[in-house]
């Protein structure tokens, strides 16, 4: 009967990046607990994405529930302009705290894609608040991803997810993605293969720095572009580039904020501070839709103005939500108290051995390449399939029968799981997925 209900419910649904002409029904979650998933007759699944990287501090999670209940008791949401609350304000200072106070003026939204457009708007206006109306244009660095509005879209790769909507996305330079394999980033050789990568970066900066206003990328880890992992050493000269002609460096940490790689900001690992920085995903714990942005002192000055008509003029109705607000606040306490970038980096000692194993073994030839960072582990197979290909659907159901929930972005299979994984259930999902590929390719 409740089947039945739910195959009815399911002719109403349409679901994100899903053609759902030749999608199947989904299993349908009833409760989560920890890394696991129930669908309502008891079937138990992995969840080793995090639920699209949001989750990581496991599902009902016991702290973050009590912190959103108790909030719940007290103001659920309270207009964010010309009010405020405690919570709001205790979670600026915060995560001003948190950038050793080199980003101190917070701007809160909904989710990573507004995180970005906000950046980008900053940015801008920034600009024309000071009457340098030349500074208007973005460069981003290739085949990156920041999301499905339209300003996100823009500074996107123009990939299969955006190419229907190009007449309407505004012009953005690009930078060449610095493709250097995986295996040689941490070696000497590296400084040799990215020197030409640092060379094109420059010419665009001597050419077009005049008129950007932002350069925009993900640090150290493009996600939904393919899992692509690129050197350090490349965010510290586009940082030097962009001191040097006065160009915004924005940072969008959507994904690899709040610990993803093993610092709480992945500019971190490059010892660099970007001006601009969009959070969402695991800043709330993935328990609400929440996301921030993040501005130097500068930026926020350039606002801050008698005249009216230098307001940043952008804002959501549910800007600086009170239970997100809460979550977040919770969230950021477990990553503290817990240790949970301790977490992170057993998380990626055992990628680093157990990807080793699986390049090495029965699958080597149908592997392209292993990566790894933090949380993030990925298996590139050697296929020339796009997002739209075939191999990513298969495996994805495949995997999910086999009681583990992955997700691939065309030939690429990762693993974004919550920080409080165990070794043994990592374990499990190395084991499916090794199975799962066997089974599709061998
Ligand atoms: C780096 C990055 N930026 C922005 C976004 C967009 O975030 P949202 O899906 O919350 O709009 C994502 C989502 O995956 C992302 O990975």
């Amino acid at each position: 009967m409740k089947n039945d209900r739910m195959h009815q419910y399911w002719q109403h649904a349409w679901q994100p990046f899903t053609q759902m002409k030749l999608a199947s029904e989904p299993p349908v979650i009833e409760r989560g607990e920890g890394i696991y998933l129930y669908t309502s007759d008891g079937t138990e699944i992995i969840d080793a994405v995090g639920s699209w990287w949001v989750n990581i501090h496991g599902h009902s999670n016991a702290r973050m529930n009590r912190a959103i209940a108790d909030q719940l008791g007290k103001i659920e949401h309270v207009i964010y302009a010309g009010f405020a609350h405690d919570k709001a304000l205790e979670l600026s200072e915060k995560l001003s705290e948190l950038t050793s106070h080199n980003l101190p003026r917070v701007f809160f939204s909904d989710n990573g894609s507004t995180a970005v457009e906000i950046a980008l708007k900053m940015a801008y206006q920034y600009n024309v608040n000071a009457g340098r109306t030349e500074k208007k244009e973005f460069l981003a660095l290739g085949g990156g991803y920041h999301g499905d509005t339209i300003g996100a879209m823009s500074v996107g790769a123009r990939s299969v997810f955006h190419e229907a909507f190009s007449p309407l996305l505004f012009p953005c330079r690009y930078a060449e993605f610095p493709e250097i394999p995986f295996e040689k980033q941490d070696t000497i050789e590296c400084e040799v293969l990215i020197d030409p990568y640092l060379k094109k970066l420059e010419q665009i900066f001597s050419e077009h720095g005049k008129n950007l206003c932002g350069f925009i990328l993900e640090p150290v880890l493009q996600g939904a572009g393919g899992m692509n992992i690129y050197p350090e050493s490349y965010l510290r000269h586009a940082r030097k580039l962009c001191d040097q002609h006065d160009v915004f460096l924005i940072a969008d940490e959507v994904f690899t904020g709040i610990g993803r790689t093993g610092t709480m900001f992945a500019c971190e690992k490059a010892g660099i501070w970007p001006d601009l920085m969009a959070l969402s995903k695991g800043l709330s714990g993935g328990y609400l839709p929440f996301a921030a942005t993040l501005a130097t002192e500068k930026i926020f000055q350039g606002f801050n103005s008698d005249d009216r008509r230098h307001t940043l003029f952008h804002g959501h109705s549910m800007t600086g939500s009170a239970l997100g607000c809460a979550a977040s606040l919770e969230s950021l306490d477990i990553m503290k108290t817990e240790n949970r970038l301790d977490d992170v980096k057993r998380i990626e000692q055992f990628h680093k051995n157990r990807l080793t194993d699986l390049r090495n073994g029965k699958l080597s030839e149908k592997i392209k390449e292993v990566r790894y960072t933090g949380s993030v582990g990925i298996v590139e197979f050697n296929l020339d399939q796009e997002y739209t290909g075939e191999f990513g659907w298969e495996f994805q159901k495949i995997a999910v029968k086999n009681g583990i929930l992955l997700r691939t972005l065309g030939p690429v299979v990762y693993m974004t799981p919550a920080y409080m994984i165990s070794d043994e259930e990592l374990e499990q999902i190395y084991r499916c997925l090794e199975n799962t590929a066997s089974e599709l390719l061998l």
